[in-house]
C-alpha cells in the first residue's frame, strides 16, 4: 500500500515567487490498486509521480510504501521496488540496445527470482513468451535494436519491460499519449491486463477521458496541486466523455 501524507511541493520560480505543484495531498492507495490520475495542464500530476519515484523529496509530508517511510529515499534506492513508463517512447528503453538486451536489463532490476528462473528456461524463451503475449508480434523482435521499432512497438515494449519482475509500484505519466488511436488502445489493453494479471498497485496520468470510466479502480483529478474529486466503481464507470469535459470547463472558469 502507497500512503501519501499531506504532500506540498513547492517550486522557487526564477522571478523569485514560487510555485505551490502540490498542495497538502493525501492519499491512500491500497495493494492492487489501478489509480488514474487525471487533471488539467499544470495541477501537479507528473509532480505527484515524481514524489513516488523519489525524484525530489517533498518540500513536506511524507510517503510510505508498504508500511516503510521512503520519503527520503532516491530513485535508485526505490528503483527495485518501482518501476516507470514515461510519455515518451524513447526514455523507457535503450535504443541502441536490442529488444533482448532490454529485457534482460528489466528482468536483472528483480535479482534472485530470475537468477532461479534462468535455471531451467533460457532467456530467449522467456523473453519471447513475455512478448508473445503482448499480440504485437514483438518476440519476432527480440534481436533487432530498439530505435527500429515504431513508438507503439516501443511502448509496449517498455510496459512489459516495467512488469516482468513485478514492482511494488508501476507508475505511467502519459505512456499512450504520444501514439496513434490504435496504438495506443493496444498498449492500454495490455497494460490493463498485466495490472490485473499481477495485481499491481499502479498510478497511471492520463489526459484521455474516455480511459476514466474504462481502466482502473478509481479516478482522481487534480487542479492547482489539490484532490478535486475522485470516482470509483459504478460511479467511475458511468462517467461519460460530455459530463467530464463539463467537470474541466468548470475548473478553467473558476
Ligand atoms: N522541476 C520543476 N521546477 C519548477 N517548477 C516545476 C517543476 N516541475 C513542475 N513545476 C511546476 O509545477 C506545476 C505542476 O507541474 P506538473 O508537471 O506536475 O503538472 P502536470 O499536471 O503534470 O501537467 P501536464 O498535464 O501539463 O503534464 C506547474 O506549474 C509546473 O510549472
Ligand atoms: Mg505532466
Amino acid at each position: 500500500m502507497i500512503l501519501l501524507s499531506n504532500i506540498s511541493q513547492r517550486f522557487e520560480r526564477p522571478d523569485g515567487g514560487a510555485t505551490l505543484a502540490l498542495h497538502d495531498v493525501s492519499l491512500e492507495i491500497p495493494r492492487g490498486e489501478f489509480l488514474l490520475l487525471a487533471g488539467t495542464n499544470g495541477s501537479g500530476k507528473s509532480t505527484l509521480l515524481n514524489v513516488l519515484a523519489g525524484v525530489f523529496p517533498p518540500t513536506s509530508g511524507q510517503v510510505q510504501i508498504d508500511g516503510l517511510d521512503v520519503t527520503r529515499h532516491g530513485p535508485e534506492r526505490r528503483a527495485v521496488s518501482l518501476a516507470r513508463v514515461f510519455q515518451n517512447p524513447y526514455l523507457s528503453t535503450a535504443g541502441t540496445l536490442t529488444v533482448a538486451e532490454n529485457m534482460r536489463l528489466a528482468e536483472l532490476r528483480g535479482g534472485t527470482r530470475i537468477l532461479r528462473l534462468g535455471l531451467n528456461r533460457t532467456a530467449k524463451t522467456r523473453h519471447a513468451d513475455a512478448l508473445a503475449a503482448c499480440g504485437m508480434g514483438l518476440e519476432n523482435f527480440l534481436d533487432r535494436p530498439t530505435n527500429t521499432l515504431s513508438g507503439g512497438q516501443r511502448q509496449a515494449l517498455a510496459v512489459v519491460m516495467a512488469t516482468i519482475v513485478t514492482p511494488k509500484v508501476l507508475l505511467l505519466d502519459e505512456h499512450t499519449a504520444a501514439l496513434d488511436p490504435e496504438a495506443a488502445e493496444k498498449v492500454m489493453q495490455l497494460t490493463a491486463r498485466l495490472v490485473s494479471e499481477h495485481a499491481i498497485t499502479t498510478v497511471m496520468v492520463t489526459h484521455s477521458l474516455d480511459h476514466l470510466p474504462r481502466f482502473g479502480t478509481r479516478a482522481v483529478l487534480l487542479h492547482l496541486g489539490r484532490v478535486q474529486e475522485e470516482w470509483s466503481g459504478a460511479e467511475k464507470s458511468a462517467l461519460t466523455s460530455n459530463e467530464l469535459q463539463q467537470r474541466f470547463a468548470g475548473l478553467y472558469g473558476g
